[in-house]
């Protein structure tokens, strides 16, 4: 896509400066992105070819997270921070596996929720949201949510690859307590976050997300482990991407992924 404006780009976007949801979705592979978010992409990979897999084998604990969580029984999805569509969706993970599962995305960039719009027009149990996940009495009080989420119910909240992009200052152990707060027992965590590695690579990195329009660090492992306070964390803990709950071969991989995976039960 050129950074002249198709007519699916709104209005409020600025296709000059890379941004987290498009930079995603081109390390996926995916057609939604600028050229300045292509740029940057080839830039993080230059500095560290391992983002792709990185990427990629975050996706893969997502889907695997979302059957898991479907498996257990749970019908209705929050995903915050939901990026642009590509593959492996949620509510078609879901979906597939267990009809009528409802799913609201909510993310705070406009193309990638105007995309999850389009995609959604046909899907009478799913929808998308355009808000910030910190503010989290419009995300729990928007009509999307109220008409497909039932907090007195169990529900899977997801926050996959999104709170690296939230610093100490706004508070983001607050916040995810706060949801974590309004889910009903026998609900899930879901989350994963990049590590602040010490590698020189790592950091140069972030460093470079600095430079972008969405500014992102990398927090110890401790650190995200404290994310899923008022959730029994279910086995394998908090690892890597690749080591949660692996499908296929489960020694495949154990170096690191860049970035930690966890799966919280609310008792
Ligand atoms: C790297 S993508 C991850 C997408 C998806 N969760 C996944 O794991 O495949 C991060 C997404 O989080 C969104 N995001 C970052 N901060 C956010 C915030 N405060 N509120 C809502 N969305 C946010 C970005 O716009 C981007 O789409």
């Amino acid at each position: 896509m050129s950074t002249g404006s198709p007519v699916w780009v709104p209005k409020e976007i600025d296709a000059e400066r890379p941004n987290a949801a498009r930079v995603y979705d081109y390390l996926l592979g995916g057609a939604c992105n600028f050229r300045a978010d292509r740029e940057f992409a080839e830039k993080l990979l230059e500095n560290n070819p391992e983002i792709a897999g990185a990427v990629r084998h975050n996706r893969a604990f997502l889907g695997r997270a979302v059957r898991f969580c479907v498996d257990q029984g749970i019908r209705q999805f929050l995903d915050l921070g939901s990026g642009v569509p590509t593959v492996g969706n949620v509510h078609e993970i879901a979906q597939s596996r267990a009809p009528g599962c409802r799913v609201v995305y909510v993310d705070h960039e406009p193309v990638a929720v105007a995309h999850s719009q389009r995609l959604l027009e046909h899907n009478r149990d799913a929808d998308a949201l355009l808000a910030d996940l910190l503010d989290v009495d419009t995300v729990l009080g928007a009509e999307p949510v109220r008409r497909l989420i039932d907090f007195a119910r169990p529900v899977a909240v997801i926050m996959t690859a999104v709170l690296h992009f939230v610093p100490d200052s706004a508070r983001p152990h607050a916040t995810v307590a706060r949801y974590v707060a309004e889910m009903a027992a026998g609900s899930f965590l879901v989350l994963s976050h990049g590590v602040r590695g010490e590698q020189e690579q790592v950091r140069r990195g972030y460093r470079m997300y600095d430079q972008s329009g969405t500014p992102a660090g990398g927090r110890a492992r401790e650190e995200i482990h404290a994310f899923m306070t008022g959730t029994e964390v279910l086995e394998p803990g908090v690892v890597w991407t690749t080591q949660w709950r692996p499908e296929f071969n489960p020694r495949a991989r154990v170096e690191p992924a860049w970035i930690y995976a966890a799966v919280g039960r609310k008792a």
